[in-house]
């Protein structure tokens, strides 16, 4: 069984970072092949890891729907085309791969070819293990698209009041989508002079968070975002990727 991390959190606040170094962190750790899914059609966890997703499995889904109308093959099933591009969405690089979900489908009915690509992914999740999984604000993938049940749900937020309010609706979101997760960390991003905002510990205990983790907003990382380069590239000494080293080391112990 694969250990299913999901970050979670309104845009911009640095999910696509944080997937980004847990991604980095974990094969630190030897714990590769990691399976980075891009579900956050928004913004790219492909270049935050220093490769491209030239197909997304959002156009496999369009592309085995034009086929599919074409006439399949003779001796391919719906299925078989699917798995066979969704192989072909996979970008591989040196200790981990990845895959992006793309837009989310226009009108239509989508639904069977959902079926299936869940089904697909969840194949392709198995082999991995372990799974790190960039979403969306609106959660859409983990309750639609992809898994619901996840083993550590991330989510992301600022130094704000507003931003623990943020929290709150998400946390919210999740019960309502039926997303079920073992573990609950709460990550509160850019925090300055390590000052962490009036009433998170509080915030953490109500909604049965394990962990309340301070992110110091970090003048190289802010660099490489600007620069587009890889997270990759952060030093293990960095502050903020020390503190998602201590994150990773107490989910998926050491070793
Ligand atoms: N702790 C941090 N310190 C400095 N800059 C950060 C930090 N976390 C994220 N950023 C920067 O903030 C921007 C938005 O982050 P991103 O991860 O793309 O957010 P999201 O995925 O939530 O939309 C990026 O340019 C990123 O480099
Ligand atoms: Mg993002």
């Amino acid at each position: 069984m694969s250990y299913l991390i999901a970050i979670g959190g309104k845009g911009g606040v640095g999910k696509t970072t944080v997937a980004g170094l847990l991604v980095a962190r974990l094969i630190a750790r030897d714990r590769g092949p990691v399976l980075a899914v891009d579900a956050d059609p928004n913004t790219c966890l492909d270049a935050v890891l220093g490769v491209k997703a030239q197909v997304t499995v959002g156009g496999v889904r369009e592309q085995a729907r034009q086929i599919a109308g074409q006439g399949l093959p003779t001796g391919i099933s719906k299925q078989q085309l699917l798995e066979l591009k969704i192989a072909e969405s996979l970008v591989e690089a040196d200790r981990f791969d990845l895959v992006a979900m793309g837009r989310p489908e226009g009108p239509g009915c989508y639904c069977y070819a959902n079926n299936v690509l869940r089904e697909v992914l969840a194949q392709l999740a198995a082999q991995y293990p372990y799974v790190v999984l960039d979403n969306e604000a609106g959660l859409e993938n983990l309750s639609r698209r992809l898994v619901n049940t996840v083993d550590l749900l991330v989510l992301v937020t600022d130094p704000s009041q507003r931003g623990l309010e943020t929290l709150r609706r998400l946390h919210a979101l999740a019960r309502e989508m039926d997303i079920r997760y073992s573990h609950l960390v709460l990550v509160v991003n850019r925090v300055r002079r390590d000052e962490l905002p009036r009433g998170l510990a509080e915030l953490g205990a109500e909604l049965g968070a394990e962990q309340v983790l301070g992110l110091p907003d970090d003048d190289e990382l802010a660099r490489l975002g600007e620069e587009g380069a890889s997270v990759l590239t952060l030093p293990a000494t960095n502050p903020v990727a020390q503190r998602l080293e201590a994150l990773v080391a107490w989910a998926v112990g050491g070793g």
